[in-house]
């Protein structure tokens, strides 16, 4: 049996901070990290909560957050005993803040504690990972990216709001918006789409066609910045329930082994993967259909979506290829045998279009390596 599921609520907009205002729990737990605390974002959450209430802070999430910090912000949860839990920041506090839930829980089994279920609010600040209407979280564990998957991680309510993403640097703008493009793409192509994943995945692409690159030249835009916001949340809905490829197994593997961003090693591996995802051929044509691309048979409609995929890139300013970013060659090919395999495990790999034969990933990583 197939489902989709729509759980978490979404407030959206430029007052749907208001939203804190209506909450009457007494306990408080902030996930969030540094530049949220320094740019006064926790402090515009913290006056909505009100007066009266207990608020701790966990600033300590980095970037790709590990396993390790995971453990450290449990042990803080579990001792404050909060009622409601609120994510701040961008996929790193909110997939951080997932994963304390989910082992939180598992403590609180083992040791039969019996507690109210923590209301789970995200508020994401990139546009972005959808992390915060997904049941994923991706941890690092050493030089391994594990995505996990659990609905008891869904958060309750997705608070957007376009204010928070107007401090964005150019890079993170860049390297969040072809995420946002990989998920909705990868959710289109994926085995397990179905007609309402397709609907949210081609409207997520036809916002980014639209909308990223002018966000990307000037995030104090609202429309273009709200847009995107509308795009990331929308890929993640749709992604959440069709899964993804390759192209994030790929780029979990390759960020984690050679320090790349999440959406940095997505956007450089897209043209790649689309060329191997054979069986896709029609749905790269569709897409450009929709989007007014020249697509008279599939053959042309692919090569015009790649196309445009490799001028997006260079708009954005994301490297064509490995080489470009000075990665020595002897260090990547002696790395291969275990790429491959984390590739293979990834739980990103199961509903990708085309099975690949472990030939043709040598081939695609070397092409990933060096470009065409
Ligand atoms: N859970 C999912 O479904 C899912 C999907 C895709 C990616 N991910 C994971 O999410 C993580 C990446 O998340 P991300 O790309 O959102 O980046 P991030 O959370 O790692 O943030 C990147 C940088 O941008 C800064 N930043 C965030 N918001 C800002 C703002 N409004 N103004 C100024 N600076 C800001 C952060 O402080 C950080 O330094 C990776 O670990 C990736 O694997 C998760
Ligand atoms: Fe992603």
């Amino acid at each position: 049996m197939d489902n989709f599921s729509l759980k978490p609520d979404i407030k959206f907009g430029e007052d749907s901070l208001d939203f804190l205002k209506t909450q009457k729990f007494k306990r408080y737990f902030i996930v969030t990290d540094k530049v949220m605390v320094s740019l006064k974002f926790v402090d515009k959450i913290i006056e909505k909560l009100g007066s009266n209430i207990c608020v701790k802070i966990f600033s300590d999430v980095t970037p790709n957050p590990t396993v390790e910090s995971v453990e450290k912000a449990v042990k803080e949860m579990l001792v404050f005993n909060p009622e409601c839990i609120i994510a701040l920041g961008g996929g790193s506090p909110i997939d951080a803040c997932k994963a304390m839930l989910y082992f939180g829980d598992k403590v609180k089994d083992e040791l039969k504690e019996n507690s109210e279920k923590i209301k789970f609010i995200a508020i994401p600040t990139t546009s972005g990972t959808g992390s915060e209407v997904t049941s994923y979280s991706v941890l690092t564990a050493g030089d391994k990216k594990i995505a996990l998957s659990n609905d008891s991680m869904l958060p309750d309510i997705a608070l957007l709001n376009p204010l928070f993403m107007e401090t964005l640097p150019k890079k993170v703008i860049a390297d969040t918006g072809i995420d946002v493009l990989t998920h909705s793409l990868e959710a289109y192509v994926s085995k397990k789409s179905n007609p309402f994943t397709n609907s949210m995945a081609i409207e997520a692409i036809k916002l980014v066609y639209k909308y990223l690159v002018p966000h990307y030249n000037d995030s104090k835009i609202l429309i273009p910045r709200e847009n995107i916001q509308y795009a990331s949340c929308l890929a993640g809905i749709a992604f959440n329930n069709s899964s993804l490829g390759i192209n994030h197994s790929i780029a979990h593997t390759l960020g984690a082994k050679l320090h790349i961003s999440h959406g940095r090693a997505n956007g450089i591996v897209m043209p790649y993967v689309i060329d191997v995802n054979t069986n896709a051929y029609n749905l790269y044509s569709k897409i450009a259909e929709e989007l007014k691309l020249p697509a008279s048979s599939v053959e042309e409609g692919k090569k015009s979506f790649k196309i445009y995929v490799e001028i997006l890139k260079e708009k954005l300013e994301i490297p064509k290829c490995l080489k470009d970013l000075g990665i020595p060659f002897e260090e990547y090919k002696r790395l291969i045998p275990e790429f491959i395999c984390d590739i293979k495990n990834d739980i990103c790999t199961e509903y990708s279009p085309n099975t690949l034969s472990d030939e043709e990933y040598i081939k695609l990583l070397l092409k990933i390596y060096f470009g065409e």
